[in-house]
């Protein structure tokens, strides 16, 4: 198996509610670690957590929709998607439009800043936001493992490692 065929895959389903976010970044900071790729869970986190707040704060018209979070390392690339059963989204957004005064609209300009690439993919019945960071160091040559157990409430992991 060479470096690029590693494919590492978790899962989490959350409830649509303000405690999802601290469940969130737990759940990255942990897979992370077992991925042992901690260098970049600092930014995977922020970034996770922007885009779960977003998911929870924007779609007030999917309350009763839970939110879905994948992580996924394919080679160098860690790719997370965020996805949400809200039907709104603003529209074309780069470059984001926060300038220095705004005290709000900073979420997706922190994601176009940290990620080395993101976007929108818009469903039949709401929307993923992804975002990709390259490893910068070499990956070590992991096995599939399972994903770490969850111990937060509200949050189901679904294994595809
Ligand atoms: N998942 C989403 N569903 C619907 N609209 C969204 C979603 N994420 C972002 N948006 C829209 O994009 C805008 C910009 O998002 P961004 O995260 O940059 O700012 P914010 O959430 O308004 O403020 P901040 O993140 O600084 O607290 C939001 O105000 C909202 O209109
Ligand atoms: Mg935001």
């Amino acid at each position: 198996m060479t470096r690029q065929a590693v494919l590492q895959s978790a899962t989490y389903t959350l409830n649509h509610r303000p405690t999802s976010v601290r469940s969130a970044r737990a759940c990255t900071r942990r897979t992370l670690a077992a991925w042992a790729l901690l260098d970049i869970a600092d930014d995977v986190t922020l970034l996770v957590s922007e885009l779960v707040t977003n998911a929870i704060v924007h779609t007030a018209d999917a309350v009763r929709c839970q939110i879905e979070l994948a992580l996924n390392l394919s080679g160098r690339t860690l790719r997370a998607d965020i996805t949400d059963h809200g039907h709104s989204w603003p529209g074309p957004m780069e470059p984001p439009r926060a300038v220095p005064d705004d005290e709000s609209g900073r979420g997706l300009t922190v994601v176009n800043s940290l990620a080395d690439k993101w976007g929108v993919e818009l469903l039949p019945d709401g929307k993923t936001v992804w975002f990709l960071i390259t490893v910068r160091r070499a990956v070590p040559c992991l096995r599939p493992s399972r994903t770490p157990s969850p111990r937060w409430p509200g949050i189901a992991p679904a294994d595809h490692g």
